[in-house]
């Protein structure tokens, strides 16, 4: 099939995109957080071409895009009053509220589940797809499953040439990590995945929030099912094995220097994730700057480019320093760490 790669900003392209998603077929485009891969969410024929262009597993459930509040209540079953206040602060914008479904929305677009995941992205190359082809639009980020999220057009046509009708080019996204998941089916809302849409930004407009123990590093040991289907499977991976290391400044940098020289030994190449403040420390490894420690935004931002880079240089294994853990630190430590599947060296 041959992928067409449009730039996002003439007439003609989105009457194209337009097109292709009534008719039954694939778009990629750009939203504020990641690239998504959309198609028609009310046709199932639709969802599984994304599945299967994406190598996703069916019981892993997509995003409902909307591009009007009002649409909620024709996906929703029922629309709880908390999710018309959530929508009113934070939509457009990275959040998706988890709802009972409505019987429009076909069991293939939600992996077989009774709820339905929706959100209004708050980008106008989204929202102007969406409202000029008239239809719902299905969105998992556009990455090929299991590698890390694309954030710019090249990745998605690293991964989808000849794979889906066509791509329309945005530019780099904003946020760069994707929508804050949360779980309105519960008494008290449930985080399923965390986004910039922070748990103290969500308390503040609903009260007592809670987040999936199962996501959380501690818990990992534990083997507890995360409630989102994704959260449970490795994600945003490079090739190369990646490693975390935490601890006092001085001695993370000593550390990864150390395994930089032993792997030079062995004839191997080391990656290394790190800061602008920190970036001049490392000797001998392949380094990348992701941003400046002071600016986290920057730092999501950067996160699954620098990932995927390093899949390009070859390295043999990766070190990451660890980021700050504010509130929006929390969300890129969580991709950070499933990217490592976990490994985490503590100096
Ligand atoms: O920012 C984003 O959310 C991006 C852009 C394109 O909008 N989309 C995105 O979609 O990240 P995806 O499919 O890569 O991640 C959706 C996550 C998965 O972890 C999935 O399991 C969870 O949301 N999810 C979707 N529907 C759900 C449901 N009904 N119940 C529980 N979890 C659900
Ligand atoms: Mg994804």
């Amino acid at each position: 099939m041959e992928t067409k790669v449009r730039k996002a900003d003439s007439e003609e392209s989105f009457q194209e995109a337009a097109r292709i998603l009534q008719q039954g077929g694939l778009v990629a485009f750009p939203t504020e957080t990641v690239y998504g891969l959309g198609g028609n969410a009310l046709d199932e024929e639709a969802a599984k071409k994304i599945y299967a262009a994406k190598g996703r597993p069916s019981d892993n459930p997509l995003i409902v895009h909307i591009a009007k509040k009002e649409a909620l209540s024709i996906l929703a079953e029922y629309v709880p009053k908390r999710a018309w206040v959530l929508a009113e602060h934070f939509w457009p914008g990275p959040l998706t509220m988890i709802l009972p479904k409505s019987k429009r929305v076909p069991y293939g677009t939600t992996g077989g589940l009774e709820t339905v995941a929706v959100r209004m992205p708050n980008h106008p190359v989204a929202l102007r797809l969406i409202q000029e082809s008239g239809i719902y639009v299905a969105a998992p980020s556009a990455n090929i499953s299991g590698r890390p999220s694309g954030t710019m057009a090249e990745h998605v046509i690293e991964d989808f040439e000849g794979r889906i009708d066509m791509i329309l080019d945005g530019g780099m996204v904003k946020v760069g990590i994707e929508s804050t998941v949360l779980d309105l089916t519960e008494e008290v809302p449930v985080i399923l995945r965390p986004g910039c849409i922070t748990k103290e930004m969500l308390e503040e407009v609903l009260g007592e929030v809670v987040t999936d123990q199962a996501i959380l590093p501690q818990n990992q040991d534990k083997h507890l099912p995360p409630k989102a289907p994704g959260m449970k499977y490795k994600h945003y991976a490079p090739k190369a094995e990646l490693t975390i290391v935490t601890g006092e400044a001085g001695r993370v940098q000593q550390t990864i220097n150390k395994l930089i020289t032993d792997n030079l030994e062995k004839g191997l190449k080391t990656g290394v994730i790190t800061t602008i403040e920190n970036q001049q420390m490392y000797i001998g490894g392949v380094v990348q700057c992701i941003g400046s420690k002071e600016e986290t935004g920057t730092i999501a931002r950067g996160l699954y480019k620098v990932l995927r880079e390093f899949d390009h240089l070859q390295v043999d294994c990766i070190y990451a320093e660890s980021f700050v853990e504010d509130s929006m630190g929390e969300a890129i430590m969580n991709r950070l760490q499933k990217a490592a599947g976990y490994s985490i060296l503590e100096v």
